[in-house]
């Protein structure tokens, strides 16, 4: 038995090796791609930020920032948090360098919460999103959703649903709150345990709130959708016609208040219908008008939204989903008993002409060799003794091969490179 090692990753983290770690890199690649062809580039920005890009004093504080930050002083006393999402870093990036606009950023980063850890819920997690800052025109919003469902179709997933909201904004939300706080007050007795405490904080996560008392005084209760101003109202229904133009279903759901203080107007999330309903968000998003300038940047609206890569990959699991997101495997494995400087340029020749390849350490015995040739998924196994070394030449071992008939051939050394990407290719 292996004894229990001193340490494992922290409660809430997890490792992701291979193979797991193929479908990672197959969906951050395909997403790339994707992110690409909608016009978007690469940002990247620290893993740490002053806490004040998160907690801006301003107003109400979302919950992710309020109670799930990891906060830490350094040596130099500055007080700086781990990024909890992407956003906000994204913003204080452009505040900082103003790059022309609109800005069209995506981003792949760890994510870190102190949540209680569940399936499909972490303390660090990653996150694919986009943001795209300096233009409130609605097309964008349409853009920004469709590049998320494009990564969600590219993996495979076809059980989620995309429900959109809109939050209203300044002009119109405060009137809003004012109006269902009202309604809350009066039916305060009625609420569930959490929200009869709690409510007076931010009305408006009571809508968001699952507990069957919480549905009902809200069900009777103003929804903001019916209180928009007219530009939110006219905003909300481009949006739409634009997602329809595009042929996207989307469910309105006038309760979809997410975790974040900074929404206005377009908020979205898309649920999978294959995950318990306390994690069901694959990704969700929505426009922010005010935090630019709550960072000290100009007044321009964003948009943007943000994936768990965890998320997507344990829904394309449970749906059994089978769109190629895997890693393309390595090409040959090179089983060496002679280690002279001929088979050591070899292997370099082949990386550099594209193909993967892998080779064994420490000299050991053919045997040994052949095994972890097998072992490493290898399209062939290029074996190179004395009797090659002599030739000029390698034995290539077809190791998907049905029998060993015919399964492996002498090639010259020079045309190696050949030989294995036709077998890769499908030829022999
Ligand atoms: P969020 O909804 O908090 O939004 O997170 C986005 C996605 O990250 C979620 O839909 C979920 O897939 C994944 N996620 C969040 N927390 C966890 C966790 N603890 N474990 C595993 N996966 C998780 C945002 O973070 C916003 N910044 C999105 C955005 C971008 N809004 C505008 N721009």
């Amino acid at each position: 038995m292996t004894p229990t090692p001193p340490f494992q990753a922290p409660t809430g983290t997890r490792d992701v090796l291979a193979p797991e770690s193929y479908e990672w890199e197959g969906l951050v690649a395909t997403y790339a791609e994707l992110a690409y062809r909608y016009g978007f580039s690469l940002v990247i920005t620290p893993i740490f930020e002053d806490v004040g890009v998160f907690v801006r004093g301003l107003g109400e504080v979302s919950e992710v920032f309020r109670n799930e930050m990891y906060v830490f002083t350094d040596r130099g006393d500055r007080t700086l948090a781990l990024r909890p999402e992407g956003t906000a870093s994204v913003v204080r990036a452009f505040v900082q360098h103003h790059p022309t606009t609109p800005w069209k950023a995506w981003y792949v980063t760890p994510a870190f919460r102190y949540e209680r850890p569940q399936a499909g819920r972490y303390r660090q997690h990653t996150q694919l999103g986009v943001e795209v800052i300096g233009t409130d025109d609605p097309l964008v919003d349409v853009e920004v959703i469709a590049l998320a469902h494009a990564t969600f179709q590219a993996a495979g997933l076809r059980r989620y649903r995309l429900l959109v909201n809109s939050m209203g904004d300044r002009a119109c939300r405060p009137a809003y709150v004012e109006r269902l706080g009202a309604h809350l007050a009066a039916h305060e007795a009625e609420l569930c345990d959490e929200h009869r405490e709690r409510w007076r904080q931010n009305p408006l996560r009571v809508l968001d709130c699952k507990r069957e008392p919480c549905v009902l005084v809200t069900a009777e209760g103003p929804m903001l959708l019916d209180h928009l101003c007219p530009e939110c109202r006219a905003h909300f229904a481009a949006v739409r016609e634009g997602l329809d133009a595009v042929g996207i279903v989307a469910e309105v759901n006038p309760r979809l208040v997410r975790g974040f203080d900074y929404y206005t107007r377009t908020t979205f999330e898309f649920v999978s219908d294959v995950l318990e309903s306390a994690q069901n968000a694959i990704g969700g998003g929505g426009r922010y008008d005010g935090l630019v300038e709550e960072l000290g940047g100009p007044p321009v609206s964003g948009i943007g939204f943000g994936s768990g890569v965890e998320r997507i990959l344990m829904v394309r699991e449970r749906e059994g989903a089978t769109a190629p997101l895997v890693h393309r495997g390595l090409d040959a494995f090179v089983v060496d008993t002679v280690g002279d400087a001929v088979i050591q340029r070899l292997v370099a020749s082949l990386r550099e002409a594209g193909l993967a390849v892998d080779r064994a350490y420490g000299a050991r015995s053919v045997r040994a060799q052949m095994k972890a040739a097998d072992r490493s998924g290898a399209r062939a196994a290029l074996l190179y003794g004395p009797a090659e070394a002599a030739a000029g030449a390698v034995t290539l071992r077809d190791l998907r091969a049905p029998s060993d008939e015919g399964a492996q051939r002498r090639v010259p050394l020079g045309e190696v490179a050949g030989a294995v990407r036709a077998l890769v290719n499908g030829g022999r």
